[in-house]
């Protein structure tokens, strides 16, 4: 059997399309979508994944209408609060990448701080939340950090950015799976995406399951991955697999 990829980062879209075509409203869609959440979590530490992200929010977000923000915050709530206890006994460790802008509740930030602190030593699979996250922002902080740190520029080095970003062991993405069809980054992860898979599947988000979860690890497989070599020696490969090499 192939390894897993070791990294699945899914860029949730198409709730807003998902609910127009049943005549309903953009936040019924975002409902349905919480549902394939809480499928996607489960069916990725079954399949093996060590580490999976999900893109929930992102910076431009907060420019949507304000009772739309609103509910993405409540869906963002509910989805900590139904589901921590179970992936906390399935030994899942919850991260909430980003989430530094002030308009997020602060009952919601809360909720982050009790999961990701009941969590923390879990090692079955990392689950990171991309929440109120930006690749670009990301890299500002990683940048201040660099300089609060006093770092000659002799120092900033590329380990030196990695080693100051928000999860410095958070690793590259091996599979990055957009759904709907949109052929974009969206400004997600631009730092830990560089040398990523890239899987667009036409599915809308609120239908995803785990059978696209596993279509989209077929089609990785059938990728060849040479990080800008001519081929992929097995070392390198291994490398990647456990972390002792960094994908450029
Ligand atoms: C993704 O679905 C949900 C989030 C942004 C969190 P959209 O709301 O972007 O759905 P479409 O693109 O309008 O269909
Ligand atoms: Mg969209």
């Amino acid at each position: 059997m192939q390894c897993p990829p070791r990294h699945v980062a899914l860029i949730l879209d198409g709730n807003g399309r998902w609910a127009a075509r049943r005549a309903l409203e953009r936040i019924d869609g975002h409902s349905a979508g919480e549902e394939a959440i809480v499928a996607a979590v489960p069916a990725a530490r079954e399949a093996g994944v060590a580490w999976l992200t999900l893109f929930t929010f992102s910076t431009e977000n907060w420019n949507r209408p304000q009772p739309e923000v609103d509910f993405l915050m409540h869906v963002n709530q509910r989805v900590i609060r139904n589901n921590t206890q179970h992936w906390h006994e399935l030994g899942i460790r919850m991260r909430y990448l980003g989430r530094e802008d002030e308009r997020i509740p602060a009952s919601v930030q809360d909720d982050i701080a009790y999961a990701e602190d009941l969590t923390r030593h879990n090692t079955g699979m990392t689950l990171t939340t991309a929440f109120d996250h930006g690749g670009r922002r990301d890299l500002a902080r990683a940048a201040r950090a660099i300089v609060a740190a006093g770092l000659t520029p002799s120092q900033v080095t590329e380990d030196a950015l990695a080693a100051h970003m928000q999860y410095p062991d958070l690793p590259d993405i091996d599979l990055l799976v957009r759904t709907s069809g949109e052929h974009r980054l969206s400004n997600f992860m631009l730092w830990q995406a560089a040398y990523a898979e890239l899987v667009f599947l036409d599915v809308l988000w609120p239908d995803f399951r785990a059978e696209h979860l596993a279509e989209a690890i077929g089609l990785y497989h059938r990728r060849q991955r040479r990080f800008g070599a001519i081929t992929a020696p097995a070392q390198t490969r291994a490398g990647l697999l456990d972390g002792s090499v960094s994908a450029r």
